[in-house]
């Protein structure tokens, strides 16, 4: 049964605190997919450092990036849970297939040209290899779907060149990916400026909310969002935080847009952002009340860290050895 099963792959860097953007947009969809796929969800801790990161905050981020997936509701013991850096095998395959990524392929990520310019001075190699190790973090485990927002498909489509590649010039090593956009993948948008995607770094504080924010601040942050003077709940891109406050309250109810539509015809916005924020803190209590249960007790985080880098080394061991194989190194043992 297992074995014909499609394989699924995704990972969040434990960077910074989470926002919504990155519940509905992805850990939500996630949950859904556990039945029909064997999923591997990873904590990426080795892409975390690409940019500095204070030792003890990382540490905190990368426990509580594991404990909000498990709050969420994917199961432990139906998928893979793992942090990144406790499998040596995506360090080492990412050396493996950094050479058979050329330099002008990495110059044209469009990530790493806006992130250096942000960096400027102090942009370190790591952060120009970044989608090679995250072609390793997919290729290692065979992965058939890995669930992506637009903004990782460029490295995405790299990631099958370099397999394709590889596979090409050697013999069929890996299996080449497709991305996995779920029909309602939101894309949550900044609530001060909805032409940007949702971020923890946006410079203003009212335009993200966190995964852990209390209720009070998401109903306070919910009710400053910008929407505009039309006064009408309607999908369109001509309210573009109207739209959004929309997506948001339709992720987390199921209501449609033309349910939400009707609800609130002939009325203004104060309701429609009341009950957003509602279900939105319906929604996240739970979860938060899970995360800092889970957080209380480190034994059993570790228990599922531990058997999930134990199934991932297992399995990831046995691409690297292939991939060493073909390549020509010489194995210690047969
Ligand atoms: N690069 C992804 C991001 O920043 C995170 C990531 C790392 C990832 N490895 C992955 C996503 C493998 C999917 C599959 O969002």
């Amino acid at each position: 049964m297992e074995e014909s099963k499609k394989i699924i792959f995704s990972g969040i860097q434990p960077s910074g605190e989470l926002t919504i953007g990155n519940y509905l947009g992805a850990i939500k969809n996630w949950v859904k997919l556990q039945d029909e796929f064997d999923c591997f969800f990873c904590v990426v801790d080795l892409h975390a450092i690409t940019v500095r990161q204070e030792p003890k905050l990382l540490r905190q981020r990368t426990l509580e990036l594991l404990a909000i997936y498990i709050a969420a509701g994917i199961d432990p013991e139906k998928n893979t849970l793992f942090i990144q850096s406790h499998v040596p095998a995506h360090s080492e395959a990412a050396w493996l297939l950094n050479c058979y990524t050329y330099f002008g392929e990495l110059g044209r990520m469009t990530q790493f040209k806006d992130k250096s310019k942000r960096f400027g001075d102090n942009i370190a190699a790591g952060l120009f290899d970044y989608p090679v190790l995250m072609a390793a973090d997919i290729l290692l485990y065979q992965a058939d779907l890995v669930p992506v927002g637009v903004d990782q498909k460029q490295h995405l489509e790299l990631t099958r060149d370099i397999a394709e590649r590889f596979n090409k010039l050697y013999s069929p090593t890996f299996k080449v990916p497709d991305g996995y956009i779920p029909e309602n993948g939101a894309k949550i948008m900044d609530l001060q400026d909805p032409s940007k995607k949702m971020s923890k770094s946006a410079d203003n504080a009212n335009g993200f909310i966190l995964i852990m924010d209390s209720p009070d601040v998401i109903r306070k942050k919910i009710s400053r969002a910008v929407t505009d003077s039309l006064g009408a709940v309607k999908f369109s891109d001509e309210q573009p935080g109207v739209k959004n406050l929309m997506s948001i309250l339709s992720t987390v109810t199921g209501m449609s847009y033309s349910d939400i539509e009707k609800k609130y015809e002939g009325q203004g916005y104060a309701g429609f952002k009341n009950d957003v924020a509602e279900a939105l803190v319906e929604e996240l209590t739970p979860i938060q009340n899970r995360v800092n249960e889970l957080l209380k007790d480190k034994a059993y985080l570790e228990t599922i860290y531990k058997a999930g880098a134990e199934k991932a080394n297992y399995i990831s061991q046995k691409t690297l050895r292939k991939m060493q194989k073909k390549i020509g190194f010489i194995p210690l043992s047969k």
